[in-house]
């Protein structure tokens, strides 16, 4: 008898929530900072413009406002809500947790509230744990959310990582049933022996911030992205195939693939290899750049509201990041 009602249980998506900071980076603006073009970025990113947070918005703060649009969204209160995950690779404070914060910036009382660290690819983790914790009935409401302000951590010396990002949030109410996207099946991955193409090299305990560290500029980003790069397209084709295997789905019934939006190239790679036609691979790049593991809720949100897909299709979600982190989740339009 339990087992049956165990059975019945899919933890499904029934909210959503973007925030966006209004102050737009341009390439025309970066030809101003940097020994770069509009053509270079253009042709080896295809990113037009990103956003940029104002000094006094944060990850807590734009975080907190993704995720009460999502509340909204599914007509859920935020005193109802029973944990807050939050991906973040550039939390407000190492302590306490951009979760904490937002739990109180929403007045979540009685929520739990844990940071999630893997980069890129953190939502699409939290959406693994989020599932885990709806379907074996520990939680009936948690909040997913993503948010980022990479402008405090990219060199705006270094032309080869200061024009691919920008900043943003997005979030996800998951729910017990409900109309949303169930989420069907989550696969992950990681390879840490690879940790050394993305990182943040000082201000943790390893290398503490010092006069040193701040003269060698080593508290900001360094990404070595041609490596990254290949590892991206590899990894990210693999786990979102093997997602889809696992959740019994054959590619050609997918209405959707919204991979992580670092690089148009890497995307037009997967798509390639996957063998899916373009038109069905979500673009939000162009517009935002790449938000770290925020880039999958912005998009699976404006497709949600853009392209209302409809009962019964499919979306394919994956991400890569630094760790080297991957994910791919394969969402049911219920
Ligand atoms: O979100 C986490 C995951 N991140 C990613 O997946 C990012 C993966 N990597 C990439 O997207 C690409 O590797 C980049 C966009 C970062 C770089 O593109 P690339 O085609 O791999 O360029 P490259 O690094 O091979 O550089 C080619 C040339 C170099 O000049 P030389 O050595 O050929 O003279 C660079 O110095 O382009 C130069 N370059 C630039 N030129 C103008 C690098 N950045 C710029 C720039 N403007 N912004």
């Amino acid at each position: 008898m339990k087992k049956e009602l165990h059975d019945t249980i899919t933890a499904t998506i029934t909210g959503l929530g973007i925030f966006l900071p209004e102050r737009i980076l341009s390439n025309a603006d970066l030809e101003k900072m940097v020994d770069t073009s509009n053509e270079w970025i253009m042709t080896r990113s295809g990113i037009e413009e990103r956003r940029i947070a104002s000094d006094t918005e944060f990850p807590s703060t734009m975080g907190a406002k993704a995720a009460l649009q999502a509340l909204n969204d599914a007509a859920v209160e935020a005193k109802d809500v029973d944990a807050i995950l939050v991906s973040s690779m550039t939390p407000d404070y190492l302590c306490p947790s951009t979760a904490a914060l937002i739990q109180h910036e929403i007045g979540a009382k009685k929520a739990s509230a844990l940071d999630i660290q893997a980069a890129c690819s953190g939502f699409i983790y939290g959406l693994s744990l989020a599932k885990a914790w709806i379907e074996s009935g520990i939680y009936n409401n948690v909040l997913v959310i993503a948010t980022e302000k990479n402008s405090a951590y990219v060199d705006y010396q270094d032309r080869t990582t200061c024009v691919l990002f920008g900043d943003g949030a997005g979030a996800a109410l998951v729910q017990k049933n409900g109309s949303g996207y169930a989420i069907r099946h989550v696969c992950l991955g990681a390879d840490g022996e690879q940790s050394e193409l993305i990182t943040i090299p000082a201000s943790g305990s390893r290398i503490p911030a010092s006069q040193e560290t701040l003269n060698l500029r080593q508290h900001y980003l360094k990404m070595m992205g041609k490596e990254v790069f290949k590892h991206a397209v590899r990894r990210m084709e693999a786990a979102a195939s093997d997602c889809l295997e696992k959740a019994g789905i054959a590619q050609e019934e997918l209405s959707w693939l919204i991979p992580h939006q670092a690089n148009i190239r890497i995307m037009e790679a997967i798509a390639k290899r996957f063998n899916i036609p373009w038109e069905r691979v979500y673009r939000t790049i162009q517009h935002f750049g790449n938000t770290s593991s925020s880039t999958v809720p912005i998009a699976l949100s404006l497709l949600d509201s853009k392209e209302k897909p409809k009962k019964n299709e499919h979306l394919l979600l994956v991400a890569f990041g630094g760790g080297l982190t991957w994910g791919a989740a394969l969402l049911t339009k219920v």
